[in-house]
């Protein structure tokens, strides 16, 4: 959910004002999501570097996450939506912590899309949480490093119940990966666009899945 801040600037806002327009364009994205049947949806909301923003964007970017979360309850359970979060979730701020495990236990028995939200997430963290639960398996004896294949890996991984993502879109015209889903996103179709997630609709949504639909996939065949 790139480009928050510089959507702010261009309008002369505080940052805060532009991450309040991107939680809006998540509402949009996600029902959109819902309405033309994507199983996942994955938002990267805060990683495990954005800790280096000054400290009063920080407070406000989990006060607004509590307040979403408040907020789109009655939304997530009226489209049977399952909220779940990846990241080292017990390292967030008691409240906002608490807001999120409550959330995912008033949605856990729906069928319908996951929301996935990656907050202090980064896909190095997880391999390194992955492999050091790995390692823990062989010093108790219940895995032989030569048993060790890249499934038992995935297995380890925050998003071990999902599939890998068949399509990454990231706004704000960056053209990188910024640590995100690392090891999911070795096939993913990438999508980037120029603008900035605020600004990012139901019809951008809609034409990222058109463009998506005219890619070739081949996983490395012929
Ligand atoms: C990236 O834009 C955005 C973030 C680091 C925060 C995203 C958070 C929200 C949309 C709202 C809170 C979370 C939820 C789940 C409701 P940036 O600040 O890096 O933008 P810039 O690159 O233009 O400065």
């Amino acid at each position: 959910m790139d480009g928050n801040g510089r959507w702010a600037a261009q309008r002369g806002l505080p940052r805060i004002t532009g991450h309040e327009n991107g939680a809006a364009a998540l509402r949009t994205v996600t029902e959109t999501c819902c309405e033309i049947g994507v199983g996942c949806l994955t938002v990267y909301a805060f990683s495990t570097e954005n800790w280096k923003r000054p400290p009063e964007e920080v407070h406000a970017l989990f006060g607004l996450l509590e307040h979403f979360l408040a907020a789109e309850l009655p939304t997530l359970l009226a489209n049977n939506i399952r909220l779940r979060a990846i990241g080292r979730i017990h390292e967030l701020p008691p409240t906002a912590r608490e807001a999120l495990h409550s959330t995912m236990e008033r949605t856990a028995s729906n069928t319908g899309m996951n929301l996935v939200l990656a907050i202090n997430y980064s896909g190095r963290a997880e391999l390194e949480d992955a492999v050091r639960s790995v390692c823990q398996e062989v010093a108790a004896g219940t895995l032989r490093p030569e048993d060790f294949t890249q499934d038992h890996l995935q297995r380890h991984l925050y998003t071990c119940e999902w599939p890998d993502p068949d399509l990454l879109i990231r706004t704000s015209g960056e053209m990188r990966l910024s640590n995100f889903l690392l090891w999911q996103l070795s096939y993913t179709e990438l999508y980037v666009t120029p603008k900035c997630w605020p600004d990012f609709g139901r019809e951008d949504l809609i034409e990222a899945v058109r463009d998506f639909h005219r890619r070739k996939r081949r996983f490395g065949g012929i």
